[in-house]
């Protein structure tokens, strides 16, 4: 959500930044802006895609070996020229990116505006510019000092970067709650919001935290507490290839990452899984083993697309683990003063890890003695430093803003972590186990076998494009993932549609079934098939367009259904990891279909971190 760049060092900034700006569009994409110091502060901004600003800019004096650039998701402040980042302080010599809300701006507006400081945009952004160059002024302090003093009067999240016209030599930065990378070159720093524009310059980076301000100079990089102490920075190497932010061929990054999926879940699976042995490994999890296994209750917390995949998880943990699971909303679930008693587990589900809501309602949750367990994608992000431990996804970046190879990597992961603890506790026998743990063994191999269908689910898109609205239906395992088909189709092709487990469709939405509105169930061949085809044939009955998902034979549901898409059986466990490929694929073709962005869905953003 906005993302952040900026250079110092011997190169041109113009080309590093506006390259940088590119890989982070996926965090927002609404306007666009840089500026470049070379004695002169240029500031350059326009509204739309980050291609706009590079055209607005051929022919322009770019010419600068310090400069900070940014692509807004607004907040406060409609998307417009005008309010695109950077921002321009009073005096005309300080320029600001940041990345988050500043929720007291409102009050420090007012004593700006007291104080006779104009405004020319709506944001917060220009806002706290301001209030950083009174302190400055006021109290003939360097710029750092006066950054320092103004973070300690803010509340909410940010990520600032500014230059100053006075000192063309130094970036002055600092992070709360908003992710920043710092990238370390031979005389040279990098900055940005996720390590996608740094890694092609420099695989060694320094992750901020919450509460520290660096000082950057080409050749130097002080990192301090915002009680003034020099901090040690940790520098860490990134584990990042160029090709892995690269479409390699592919129209989309989201159909990339679609296509990626038999890789990632493997990749997910390798080194803990051996189904040869039998035997998963995971560290993280074994330390807190004995734990979770005697907890009362299992809390899931997430947001979106992580959040459907705890869904699952709860089916999965419940049924193998015989532990209580509850899914929350994190935006809820940190805000509604929850009973939580020590010892309880929380399992965070994140992509980006960055992700504002479930990053607090995982910090309260800490501090009242829960112990955190993040599922998390980026490495090195915001949740998963808070964690206590944990698994990573491994499915690489995922830079489609729709969430695809990240679900079916965090149901991997999820499923390993059950089938591990319902072991070991000894709620799942060892055939059973054995069984799973074949089974999800041969998962990558099974979605290969879906993403076969794609060029059949690209005629159905065209078939059911204009459609208004959609219903997704499923039981059991099935129906998080009749949520998450929904939420797909909604994202990226702008159809209105919902997911509903398919048995409670008569007690309300089935008032929407006519000869236009396509329905879309999940049938296939586990506990509940039978249900399911009664479910259709109640459709049928009203006209209903029924498209279904199914397993190769099922003669039923074939002379049911309008149209079906065949995936290979699997356990009904893990039955979600295959069942999700066609939605998604679905998803993607009607938003193609219809002439949209996929990657960049209108209004959305990749990594949400406001609340
Ligand atoms: C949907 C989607 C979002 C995210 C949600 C949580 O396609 O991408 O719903 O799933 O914003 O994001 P993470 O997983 O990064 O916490």
């Amino acid at each position: 959500m906005c993302g952040i760049v900026a250079y110092i060092g011997p190169r041109e900034a113009y080309p590093v930044i506006l390259k940088g700006l590119k890989r982070l569009e996926y965090r927002g994409y609404d306007s666009s802006g840089v500026a470049l110091l070379n004695g002169d502060l240029n500031v350059y901004k326009k509204k739309g895609k980050v291609a706009e600003l590079e055209e607005m800019l051929v022919g322009k004096d770019v010419h600068s070996n310090i400069g900070i650039g940014h692509t807004r998701w607004a907040t406060h402040g409609e998307p417009n020229d005008r309010n695109a980042h950077p921002h321009i302080s009073a005096s005309g010599k300080l320029a600001m990116i940041h990345n988050g809300i500043i929720e007291n701006y409102s009050q420090l507006k007012q004593d700006l505006l007291r104080k006779g400081y104009t405004f020319k945009s709506d944001t917060d952004t220009e806002v706290l510019l301001n209030f950083i160059e009174d302190i400055k002024e006021n109290n003939e302090c360097p710029l750092e000092e006066a950054v320092r003093i103004a973070l300690k009067r803010i509340v909410g999240a940010y990520v600032i970067v500014l230059i100053d016209q006075e000192h063309p030599d130094t970036l002055i930065t600092a992070r709360k709650g908003s992710p920043l990378v710092i990238g370390i070159g031979k005389n040279e720093h990098f900055l940005a919001s996720d390590a996608s524009p740094i890694i092609e310059y420099t695989k060694e980076v320094v992750y901020v935290n919450d509460y520290e301000l660096a000082i950057i100079k080409a050749d130097e990089l002080i990192l301090k507490n915002l009680g003034n102490e020099r901090q040690t920075p940790f520098i860490t190497k990134l584990d990042m290839e160029l090709a892995a932010i690269e479409k390699g061929g592919y129209d989309h990054f989201m159909l990339k990452e679609i296509f990626e999926q038999p890789q990632t879940i493997h990749d997910c699976l390798r080194g803990r899984l051996d189904a040869e042995s039998g035997s998963i490994t995971m560290s993280g999890v074994t330390k807190y083993a004995e734990q979770i296994k005697n907890a009362n209750r299992i809390v899931m917390v997430a947001c979106g697309t992580s959040w459907h995949a705890g869904l699952v998880a709860e089916y999965i943990f419940e049924e193998l683990c015989r532990i209580n699971v509850e899914v929350e909303y994190a935006s809820e679930f940190r805000y509604r003063n929850p009973v939580i008693n020590k010892g309880d587990v929380i399992i965070a589900i994140s992509q980006s890890g960055e992700t504002a809501d479930t990053l607090v309602a995982i910090e309260n949750a800490k501090s009242k003695g829960a112990i955190i367990l993040g599922v998390v994608n980026v490495v090195g992000s915001s949740i998963a430093r808070i964690s206590d431990a944990g698994a990573y996804t491994h499915a690489g970046p995922e830079i489609g803003v729709a969430s695809t190879k990240a679900f079916t990597a965090q149901l991997a992961v999820l499923t390993m972590i059950a089938l591990k603890i319902g072991y070991e506790k000894g709620t799942l026998s060892q055939e059973r186990y054995l069984q799973l743990v074949r089974e999800l063994d041969a998962i990558p191999e099974k979605v290969s076998t879906v993403l076969l269908q794609a060029e059949n689910i690209k005629k159905l898109a065209e078939k059911y494009k204009d459609a208004s609205n959609c219903l997704y239906l499923g039981r059991g395992y099935n129906f998080p993932v009749a949520l998450e088909g929904a939420l797909k189709l909604k994202e990226i092709s702008y159809i209105h549609a919902e997911g509903y487990p398919a048995a409670e469709m008569k007690h309300g939405p089935i008032a929407l079934v006519d000869e236009a509105l396509p329905v879309i169930f999940i049938a296939t061949k586990d506990s509940y098939h039978e249900k399911v085809l009664s479910n259709m044939q109640e459709i049928k009955a009203r006209k209903g367009k029924v498209i279904a998902i199914i397993n190769e034979g099922d003669e039923q549901s074939i002379a049911l259904a309008d149209d079906v898409i065949v995936v290979p059986e699997a356990d009904e466990i893990l039955s979600p990891m295959l069942s999700c490929i066609p939605l998604q694929l679905l998803a993607y073709h009607i938003g193609l279909a219809k002439g949209f962005d996929v990657d960049k869905p209108r209004n959305l953003a990749k990594s949400v971190t406001v609340e």
